[in-house]
């Protein structure tokens, strides 16, 4: 089992282990995934989407969420958008700010980034896409490497990963990560992981599998049933950043390192309320609304689960935060 943890490369960039915490707008924000990184066996993180636009014309908004620091390197920074012309100085732009890794978000589904194109429409044009990537690996200029996230396809009748993957190869990505639902999927329906092993019978670089791992089993099957070089983990990390670790630890030994005592859960979630509020360009109360779907994720297996989760969405400040889950730390 252990050889699941066999450490791979993204350009020159070592993933070890290979798990990888998801790109999650709305959640893969600094907090969490500073949390991760720190709880260990996180070998890599991403940003959520990030609006090539917003990075070009500098808004503040976009700005504060270019927000990832040197103690979660390596981050890949996922970046969306439909033409060349934006995406490119975007990636220029994150490179310049020190992003390890440049990501293009093609799995989005979301009718605001689709219709314009962007995200899992481009899945719908083999050759668009590959100019726009091919575009973004010339703007990388090698100072850091490209990589794609893709979904299976548009839908049923347009399953085009395999086909973008390879265009992807050409364009010259150094990885692609698999989501293997079509856009109208959404989220319904499990994770379809052959496409994960068809897309790694395709092209030589390296394959991420994403799409329902919750504990190593999972990660051991998808890596066995798939061949692919490393598993992402998106929604059992919310509110767990200790997921990697103890997936780690039970594929090295066979048992699972123990879960996190209700102290832990509490300190985390108050350390991650800290670190979001510090960082978020959004102010209360806007701040602590989001906030607020983000802690109740660390209630799982604590005490009186149900009424902490109840204080917690009625919190309207940082300091209401602190009330209630500083005395359980
Ligand atoms: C709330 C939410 C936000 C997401 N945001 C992004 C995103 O910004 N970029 C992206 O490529 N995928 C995004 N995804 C997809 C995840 O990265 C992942 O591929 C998917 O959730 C399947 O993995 P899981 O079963 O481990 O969650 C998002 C998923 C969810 C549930």
């Amino acid at each position: 089992m252990e050889s699941h943890l066999t450490p791979f490369a993204i350009g020159d960039i070592r993933i070890d282990p290979p798990l990888i915490f998801a790109p999650m707008a709305g959640y893969s924000n600094y907090a969490l995934r500073s949390l991760c990184r720190a709880a260990g066996d996180c070998g890599l993180v991403y940003t959520g989407l990030i609006n090539a636009t917003g990075i070009r014309r500098a808004s503040y908004r976009t700005q504060k969420m270019l927000d990832w620091r040197p103690e979660e390197y390596p981050c890949a920074v996922q970046i969306y958008g439909h033409e060349p012309d934006t995406l490119a100085p975007a990636a220029r732009r994150v490179v310049d700010l020190g992003a390890a890794i440049v990501d293009l978000n093609m799995g989005c589904a979301v009718h605001k980034v689709t219709r314009r194109g962007a995200g899992a429409a481009l899945l719908r044009d083999v050759e668009r896409a590959e100019r726009i990537i091919a575009a973004i690996v010339e703007a990388a200029g090698g100072r850091a490497p490209v990589t794609v996230k893709i979904r299976s396809g548009w839908d049923r009748d347009e399953m085009t990963a395999v086909e973008i993957a390879r265009a992807a190869e050409r364009a010259g990505v150094a990885a692609i990560a698999v989501h293997p639902r079509t856009a109208r999927q959404r989220y319904h329906e499990p994770a379809d992981w052959d496409i994960i092993r068809q897309v790694k019978e395709a092209v030589r670089i390296p394959v991420i599998g994403s799409g329902d791992v919750r504990t190593a089993a999972d990660a051991a099957r998808m890596r066995e049933t798939t061949g692919c070089d490393a598993v992402m983990i998106g929604r059992a990390a919310l509110g767990n950043p200790w997921i990697f670790r103890r997936i780690a630890g039970e594929l090295r030994t066979g048992a699972p390192p123990p879960l996190p005592t209700p102290q832990e859960r509490a300190a985390a979630a108050l350390e991650h309320a800290r670190r979001f509020v510090a960082g978020t360009p959004l102010r209360e109360p806007s701040a602590i609304h989001e906030l607020r779907g983000q802690l109740v994720k660390y209630t799982q297996g604590m005490p009186e689960a149900a009424h902490l989760r109840g204080r917690l969405v009625r919190a309207e400040s940082l300091a209401d935060i602190e009330a209630i889950l500083a005395p359980l730390g």
